[in-house]
């Protein structure tokens, strides 16, 4: 279990009593993924920082942690006046011409919240729902993380998306990479932590805690 990472920060963002750009409509449908705009760039220094350390990145699907002191601390004063801050953050892997297998991102089906960032590459997320209510195992990763992994056959295929800059994703429903590019994909992502609730943000909250923001 990743330890908490409490980050005390004099900068405060104002939040603005804006309404969100897309429909009432459209938010309560998607259950899977929006953009929002967070109002800065993310540094790449972690991204190439990320790329000296692991110099074989583009070779295999890969999840590679990171330590929670890495994450931009425009990122977390972003959070911290909406009660929230990041619990995980981690850098996945897709070589070029190869898939991230349909999974969800714990060892239990949730609606936990992630915010994505995706370098040199178009392929979407894609998401999916299982045609039948059995149990499937629960695997761990490289890194002791628990998912479950589904077959794609068993699976309809409900929503896609390409990430932006950023996107907040439902990591608690099947999910998958398919990058039919020349290119390594490389998503820097990290869990979105409700401190209000001592709890994972859970996709129903986030629409409302974003709605803001959602482009
Ligand atoms: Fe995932």
């Amino acid at each position: 279990m990743v330890a908490l990472h409490v980050v005390t920060l004099s900068v405060r963002v104002q939040i603005p009593l804006v309404t969100p750009k897309c429909s009432i409509n459209i938010l309560m449908k998607n259950n899977y993924c929006f953009d929002i705009d967070v109002g800065f760039e993310m540094s790449l220094d972690i991204i190439e920082q990320f790329y000296r350390n692991n110099p074989d990145y583009k070779e295999q699907c890969c999840v590679y942690n990171l330590d929670l002191k890495t994450v931009d601390t425009r990122l977390l004063a972003f959070l911290e006046p909406l009660d929230l801050t990041i619990s995980h953050s981690e850098i996945i892997c897709t070589p070029a011409h190869h898939m991230l297998p349909l999974h969800i991102d714990t060892g239990q089906a949730n609606n936990d919240t992630k915010i994505n960032w995706v370098v040199g590459n178009d392929s979407p997320i894609d998401w999916w729902i299982p045609n039948d209510s059995k149990n499937r195992d629960v695997i761990a990763n490289q890194s002791g993380y628990n998912y479950i992994a589904y077959e794609r056959s068993e699976c309809t295929k409900v929503w896609s998306h390409v990430i932006g800059n950023p996107s907040i994703i439902n990591s608690g429903i099947p999910h998958s990479v398919d990058n039919d590019t020349d290119n390594v994909r490389v998503c820097y992502t990290n869990v979105l932590f409700n401190k209000k609730k001592n709890e994972r943000l859970q996709w129903q909250d986030a629409v409302g805690i974003f709605a803001p923001w959602i482009k």
